[in-house]
């Protein structure tokens, strides 16, 4: 499929490893010109062609300036995200004080980054915002309370924002993984173990393989390669009438009527 989205510049939130490097990959593999932000430099040399700049994107001062930095932009990626670290079932196992860290990088960095954005991407009349969530957001998991509801708020943040962003040519979406093996994935596991007793521990394969058979209808882990291939689908004009949509990349895990 030609998606031409050749010559197109895209910045990517939290490239430097993960969903959001593959992302970052995928479209400058399409020809784009990707510029990435994320706290830590890349583990990994990127794509020639992908640009790194270091930041925190919980600060709305060094969110600007890369936007303001980085020229004319036709998509904005949010890939950032971070659990608590700890444990959810029941949710009194958290403190109320894990609370506000977890919300400030999955819910108020991706607001940042939609202010700095969408008016440049409104003046110019056409181009996407695509916001990656968890389907952790939409089923009320008690994994990690803290980012189910973070991802929860970012899923009707992105709503309001494709109805603001419509008029101008602007679109949307949220892309929800279930079960990616990521550094963050691993966290999850390493949080589910703490104070477990010894005989009751499990091997993160072990664990995981058992979790994605009990919760994944096909029975395996996603790839960050397929949510890249979604999010450069979901830039391009063959995506022209979707907006406002969360799209799952699950195994069939979440599924709406
Ligand atoms: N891995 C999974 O199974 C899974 C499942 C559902 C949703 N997700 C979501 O996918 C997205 C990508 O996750 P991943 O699995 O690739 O995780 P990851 O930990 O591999 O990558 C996350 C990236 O975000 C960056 N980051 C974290 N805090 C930051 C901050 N304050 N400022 C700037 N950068 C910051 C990290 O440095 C890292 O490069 C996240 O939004 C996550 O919630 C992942």
């Amino acid at each position: 499929m030609q998606l031409q989205l050749e010559g197109q510049a895209v910045a990517v939130f939290g490239a430097a490893k993960g969903i959001g490097r593959a992302i970052a990959e995928a479209f400058s593999a399409e020809g784009c010109r990707v510029r990435c932000f994320d706290r830590d430099p890349s583990p990994r040399p990127l794509h020639s062609g992908v640009s790194m700049t270091t930041g925190d994107v919980t600060s709305l001062a060094a969110v600007k300036a890369f936007a303001e930095d980085s020229g004319p932009v036709n998509h904005v990626v949010y890939s950032v995200g971070a659990g608590s670290g700890k444990f959810g079932f029941p949710f009194w196992n958290l403190d109320p004080a894990d609370w506000p860290r977890v919300l400030e990088v999955n819910l108020i960095g991706a607001v940042n980054v939609a202010h700095a954005f969408a008016p440049r991407l409104a003046s110019r009349g056409r181009g996407s915002l695509l916001f990656i969530v968890s389907v952790a957001g939409q089923t009320g998991s008690q994994t990690d309370p803290p980012y189910s509801a973070a991802k929860a708020g970012l899923i009707n943040f992105m709503q309001c924002a494709a109805k603001d962003l419509a008029p101008h040519g602007v679109r949307a979406n949220a892309l929800s993984p279930g079960m990616v093996r990521t550094d963050l994935n691993q966290s999850v596991w390493a949080a589910s173990q703490k104070g477990l007793p010894e005989a009751e521990r499990q091997e993160y394969a072990a664990w995981a393989e058992a979790k994605i058979r009990k919760v994944s209808p096909l029975g395996r882990w996603q790839q960050p390669e397929e949510i890249a291939s979604m999010a450069v689908f979901l830039a391009s004009d063959r995506a022209g009438n979707i907006t406002g949509q969360t799209i799952n990349i699950d195994g069939g895990q979440v599924m709406h009527a």
